[in-house]
């Protein structure tokens, strides 16, 4: 498979450093040394399955294709206002497409899984053309009192159409059950036979914990996929990392010896969108024109469970 097309939406609402510092008890040096956030796009008055159906279309019109031409359609969500339907449904109608969809929730590696499920498709010789859309908006799941977890994410949607090809090299996926280090509870309804006390818990994360996760998940995952696909560090000409914490980045870049140009990022004004942040900074970058045919590209991402991928493309 390839990638044909990209497109992404982010919320108008700019919330920035000083913003925040007005209700929590935090600092633009501190958020910015720490994370390398300045701003991040959180929804407001938007609806996400709204943004979720204007990247897909914007994704199909950079592919040059319509949506009665997809055979398959991915959404990757962690939260989202519908428990069912699923948010791959809602999607699928709102682009008026007709194929089967599925919704995955592998937290913020969501892009990355997707990747891998629509390669197994194209194995079987079931699809032609994918749609995955990575729809997210965590700032709907992090207590705002909480200055560890709300200074750090922000919403958006992120779309790419998959066409048929020898693009994608090699997809590497990894799991580690921690439920302890990032997690969030939501209250089921009661029945008359739960006793359990039903508890709404917002976004709890060990930051340092993940934090070191992180690193050594992705630096894992990049390695076996580089070296699967045949092709070296020095090989790859972009590396295009979850947007979840600048130092988090930078140390992945020095373990793999690489220089900052070939780490576009948009961290600075979207903080961390979830699986959203790599089909984001994925149309970012194609619609800057930077990608040249040929091109080597990594992506990788990391996230709750904990799960974390990386995935090797030619451009
Ligand atoms: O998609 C995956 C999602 N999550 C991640 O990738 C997160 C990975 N972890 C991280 O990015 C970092 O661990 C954080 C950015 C979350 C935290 O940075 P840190 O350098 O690990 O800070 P810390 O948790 O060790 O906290 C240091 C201090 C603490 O104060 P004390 O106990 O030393 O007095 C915190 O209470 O900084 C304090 N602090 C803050 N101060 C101002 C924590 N958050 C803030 C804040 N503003 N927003």
């Amino acid at each position: 498979m390839k990638i044909a097309g990209t497109g992404s939406v982010l919320p108008k609402k700019v919330v920035t450093n000083d913003m925040l510092s007005e209700f929590l008890e935090t600092s633009d040096e501190w958020i910015t040394t720490r994370t390398g956030v300045k701003s991040r796009h959180v929804i407001s008055d938007e609806k996400l399955e709204d943004m979720a159906i204007e990247a897909a279309n914007k994704a199909l019109e950079n592919a040059g294709m319509t949506a009665a031409e997809l055979d398959f359609i991915i959404c990757s969500n962690v939260v989202n206002e519908y428990i069912t339907p699923q948010l791959s449904c809602i999607i699928q109608g709102g682009i008026g497409a007709t194929c089967p969809c599925i919704d995955i929730n592998c937290a913020c590696a969501g892009f990355i899984f997707a990747l891998d499920v629509a390669e197994s498709h194209y194995k079987a010789g079931k699809v032609k053309n994918v749609l995955i859309v990575c729809a997210e908006e965590p700032t709907r799941m992090t207590d705002w009192t909480d200055r560890r977890t709300c200074v750090l994410f922000g919403d958006g949607a992120g779309a790419a159409v998959l066409t048929p090809g020898d693009n994608i090299k090699d997809v590497k996926l990894s799991s580690a059950s921690a439920t302890d280090k990032l997690w969030q509870y939501r209250t089921l309804q009661p029945t008359p036979y739960v006793n359990k006390e039903e508890i709404d818990v917002p976004l709890q994360m060990k930051g340092q914990d993940v934090f070191k996760f992180a690193v050594k998940a992705a630096s894992k995952d990049i390695s076996r996929a580089l070296e699967a696909s045949g092709v070296s560090t020095d090989e790859v000409d972009h590396y295009l990392l979850h947007q979840a914490n600048i130092r988090i980045i930078d140390t992945i870049r020095h373990f793999l010896g690489q220089p900052e140009e070939k780490f576009p990022v948009n961290i600075h004004d979207h903080g961390n969108s979830s699986s959203s942040c790599c089909p984001i900074l994925l149309d970012e970058c194609n619609r800057k024109g930077l990608f040249k045919e040929g091109d080597k590209i990594v992506l990788s991402a990391f996230g709750a469970g904990f799960v974390s991928g990386a995935a090797v493309l030619e451009w």
